[in-house]
């Protein structure tokens, strides 16, 4: 990897918003290159992941494959088999692929609830600096939802908070968990937020915070935020506590343009967000850092669906859409974007989790019929 030059967001990750400033694209290794005019396949981290994961991968591929991008997959597990010490069970090989290539599409990875080794999903994130977690939420048509016209998008800082998995007993009786705010992250984040709305004009921008009970560490979040927030005089910024958010999220998505906020408060409001709009089938996202990005759905493993064949991998597809924009394939993303809101739009191929009955193979069948 060439560690002069910088991965760049791609604004035009965002569908169906015009970028009112430069579009910049990235630059670094795993770039598509080309030789006297051929495009050549680009290789791309494909780790399937664990219960549901490997279902909607396989379908997500397929349906990217449909779409005409140029890419050769680099498939990898990121569960090594041998625990090491300190990083539970996070495969090097994954981390070394990703770096190579760029570029990750990834399904869910299990964790053990209160006990055993820490989350393979969060190692991954920090050990690749992929610092900011957005996760566009939007409706699709033809899908029924509580609310119509949600258009929103999370920021969510990514490596540290309560994420930073510091934890020990002090006496019998007494745990602690050591929630870590720094200055960087916090500018970072804030940075990556408001520059996001910059280019893909958008008006507003939220930080979410809970700084009147933690208020050094959320009050230092608050103070970042706000710095940059007077860098860009012409976005409007508000400071919503976060279970305020959380009340207006349910009364009034509409308000919400940008929402900003520390990892954990990010985790529960992007699960509530994507019930907003149907469901945790539906909602993509991208860990982006400097140097790699790493495309994922919101959800996890779903262990009550696995295996069934029944999960819907249009939260995966659409991360994939989010990667192909990020990685130049416009064109291919744009194609899998209509052909899954066709699908959703003729409402005959529709998964359980949306009320629907067809499989994760006969849906996945009709997005690739629906693709010009
Ligand atoms: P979950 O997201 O796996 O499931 C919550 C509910 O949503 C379940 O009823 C499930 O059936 C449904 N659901 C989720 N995705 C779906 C899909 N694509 N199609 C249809 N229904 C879907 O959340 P849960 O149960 O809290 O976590 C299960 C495991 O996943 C845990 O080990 C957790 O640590 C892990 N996890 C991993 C993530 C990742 O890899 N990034 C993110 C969130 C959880």
């Amino acid at each position: 990897m060439d560690g002069q030059t910088k991965f760049t967001y791609n604004a035009k990750i965002d569908a169906g918003r015009k970028p009112s400033g430069p579009v910049c694209l990235r630059q670094t290794a795993g770039r598509r290159q080309r030789n006297q005019g051929v495009q050549m396949a680009q290789t791309v981290t494909l780790i399937p992941g664990e219960g549901i994961g490997p279902e909607v991968a396989h379908a997500a591929r397929r349906i990217i494959d449909a779409s005409g991008a140029q890419i050769r997959w680099e498939e990898v597990s990121a569960r090594a088999e041998m625990e090491r010490r300190g990083q539970g069970y996070l495969a090097a090989e994954a981390i070394t692929s990703v770096e190579r290539n760029g570029y990750a599409l990834k399904g869910p990875m299990a964790t053990p609830i209160a006990e055993g080794p820490p989350s393979i999903n969060v190692g991954l994130r920090k050990a690749l600096d992929l610092y900011a977690n957005l996760r566009p939420v939007k409706n699709l048509p033809g899908v029924k939802s509580r609310f119509e016209g949600v258009d929103l998008v999370i920021v969510r800082e990514n490596t540290e908070d309560l994420y930073s998995g510091i934890e020990h007993e002090v006496v019998p009786g007494v745990v602690e968990s050591l929630k870590i705010i720094t200055e960087k992250a916090s500018t970072r984040i804030a940075r990556f937020a408001f520059e996001y709305a910059r280019k893909t004009a958008r008006k507003r921008v939220a930080a979410v915070h809970k700084a009147n009970i933690m208020k050094q560490s959320d009050g230092l979040f608050l103070g970042c935020t706000r710095a940059v927030a007077r860098e860009f005089g012409e976005i409007e910024y508000r400071e919503v506590i976060v279970d305020n958010a959380c009340m207006q999220l349910v009364l009034n998505p509409g308000q919400f343009d940008v929402l900003v906020m520390p990892n954990l408060y990010g985790d529960v409001v992007s699960d509530l967000c994507a019930g907003l709009v149907g469901g945790l089938g539906l909602v993509p996202s991208g860990n982006i850092g400097d140097k790699a990005a790493l495309f994922e759905a919101v959800h996890g493993t779903a262990p009550d669906i696995a295996g069934k064949g029944i999960a819907n991998p249009t939260a995966l597809a659409l991360s994939g859409v989010m990667m192909l924009r990020q990685m130049g394939e416009t064109a291919a993303a744009a194609r899998v974007q209509a052909a899954v809101e066709a699908v959703y739009r003729e409402g005959r191929w529709v998964t359980r989790d949306l009320g629907g009955k067809a499989t994760t193979a006969e849906f996945t069948e009709a997005v690739i019929g629906a693709m010009k």
